[in-house]
């Protein structure tokens, strides 16, 4: 039977892609939403991957999500924690409320979901989960206190779980994504992104939602287990680490 993997985020940008490359490569997948029933539907309806509708910043909601997919398609073997926000704001103008959006998202998110699937991988004795991180996280980024304080975390979080998890069969890795060509990166002002993010990226242009995917399917394979804890930058040369 093929394994069962959610992919948070996963109806639009890097996460469509992610769980586009999961089905191909023979997971029964569900791909959870936030909000936009437009984009999941239109989704659901293009890939034929079933889509879940809760806020990752819910404790509540992940638990009760989980158990629905578990229910629907089996026991999570695989947890890509891909759902992220940005409230981009220079520090002396950034209001608290846009801090908290973005640790209880792009942060709190990742206990809130990898917690519901955590016991039963360990009872299982085998488990994959990914965090999508971000290359500012690994550098910082102006214009992003909130971002790069939740993404660095990501990666300090699962450093210290890949520990826990390596005994039981479980790997926790990280991805450091760079700029890649979603909304969410288009929605940076266009002069920003043209003379000052994409002349620093050394390839000579923004990433693409597949290029982030192909990496997930191989951390999530059998073939990657002696990789924990480890971080894939995947950044065009942007930031060398
Ligand atoms: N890199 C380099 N310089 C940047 C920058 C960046 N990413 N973002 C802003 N700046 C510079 C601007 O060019 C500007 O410099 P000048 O005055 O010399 O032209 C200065 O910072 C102030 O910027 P603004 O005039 O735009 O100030 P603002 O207060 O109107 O807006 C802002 C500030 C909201 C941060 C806006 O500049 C912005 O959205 N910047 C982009 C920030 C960014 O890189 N976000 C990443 C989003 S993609 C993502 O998060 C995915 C991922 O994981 C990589």
């Amino acid at each position: 039977m093929s394994r069962v993997a959610v992919v948070t985020g996963g109806t639009r940008g890097i996460g469509a892609a992610i769980a586009v490359a999961l089905k191909e490569a023979g997971y029964r997948v569900a791909a959870s939403y936030a909000g936009n029933d437009e984009k999941a539907n239109a989704f659901k309806a293009e890939t034929g991957i079933a889509v879940y509708k809760w806020d990752v910043g819910d404790y509540q909601a992940c638990v009760d999500g989980i158990a629905q997919v578990e229910a629907d398609l089996g026991p999570v073997e695989v947890l890509v924690n891909n759902a992220g926000i940005t409230r981009d704001a220079m520090f002396h103008k950034m209001l608290p409320e846009q801090w908290s959006a973005v640790i209880n998202t792009n942060l709190t998110g990742l206990f809130n979901m990898t917690h519901p699937v955590w016991v039963g991988m360990r009872d299982r004795g085998f488990g994959r989960i990914i965090n999508i991180s971000s290359i500012n996280g690994q550098k910082g980024q102006m214009g992003q206190v909130n971002y790069s304080a939740a993404k660095a975390g990501d990666l300090g979080m699962t450093k210290a779980l890949a520990q826990e998890g390596a005994a039981k069969g479980i790997t926790v890795n990280a991805i450091c994504p760079g700029y890649i060509g979603t909304e969410m990166v288009r929605a940076v002002p266009e002069k920003v992104l043209n003379e000052r993010i994409i002349p620093q990226i050394p390839v000579g242009r923004l990433g693409e939602p597949e290029e982030i995917a192909r990496c997930v399917v191989f951390l999530a394979s059998d073939d990657a287990g002696f990789i924990t804890g480890s971080t894939i930058s995947a950044n065009g040369g942007q930031y060398l680490i």
